[in-house]
C-alpha cells in the first residue's frame, strides 16, 4: 500500500519536473526570438548602403517608396538605427534614433523643428544636442549629403 503511494507520488513529482523544465525552455525561446518593441528593423531601403564594421555608411534614393516620406519637409525614416529626417526647411538630419534616456525612438517635430522622445518628453536639436531631459547625453549626430540632381541622400559617420 505503501509502495504504491509512493510511485504516485514519484510519477505526480516527474510530471511537474517536466512540465516545469518545459515551460522554461518555451519561456527562454520565446524571449531569445522576439525583438524589443522599440527595435527597429531595417527595411533594405538603402541602395548600396552598408553598415559594417559599425560605420553607418547609407545611401539613400528618395524616389524608393521607403524613402519617399524624404521628399517631404517634416517627413522622417529610420534606418539602420537612425532616424533622418527632411527639417521644415528642406534640410536633411541623421542622428541616432534610440533616446539617450531610455531608448524609445525619437521623431522628428516640424513645428518645433526639433526632435522629440514620446516617453518621457526630451527634446533635441537637429544636431542631436539636448534641450531638455530627462535625457542628459545627445544622440549621435551623422553627416549628410544630398544630390537634388539624382535624387540621393548619403548619410556617413
Ligand atoms: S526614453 Fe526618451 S525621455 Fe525617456
Amino acid at each position: 500500500m505503501e509502495t504504491s503511494n509512493n510511485s504516485l507520488d514519484r510519477r505526480a513529482f516527474f510530471s511537474l519536473v517536466g512540465t516545469s523544465v518545459g515551460a522554461i525552455i518555451l519561456t527562454q525561446c520565446l524571449s531569445g526570438c522576439s525583438a524589443p518593441a522599440d527595435t527597429v528593423t531595417p527595411s533594405g531601403s538603402t541602395e548600396g548602403g552598408t553598415n559594417t564594421g559599425g560605420k553607418i555608411n547609407l545611401v539613400l534614393n528618395l524616389n524608393e517608396s521607403a524613402n519617399t516620406k524624404l521628399k517631404q519637409n517634416g517627413g522622417f525614416i529610420y534606418q539602420n538605427g537612425l532616424i533622418i529626417a527632411r527639417t521644415k526647411d528642406g534640410g536633411f538630419l541623421a542622428v541616432a534614433q534610440a533616446c539617450t534616456h531610455q531608448g524609445t525612438s525619437v521623431q522628428y517635430d516640424a513645428t518645433s523643428n526639433r526632435l522629440h522622445c514620446p516617453d518621457h518628453g526630451s527634446n533635441f536639436k537637429n544636431d542631436g544636442s539636448v534641450i531638455n531631459g530627462p535625457a542628459t547625453s545627445p544622440l549621435k549626430a551623422f553627416k549628410v549629403s544630398f544630390d537634388a540632381n539624382t535624387n540621393i541622400l548619403k548619410v556617413t559617420e
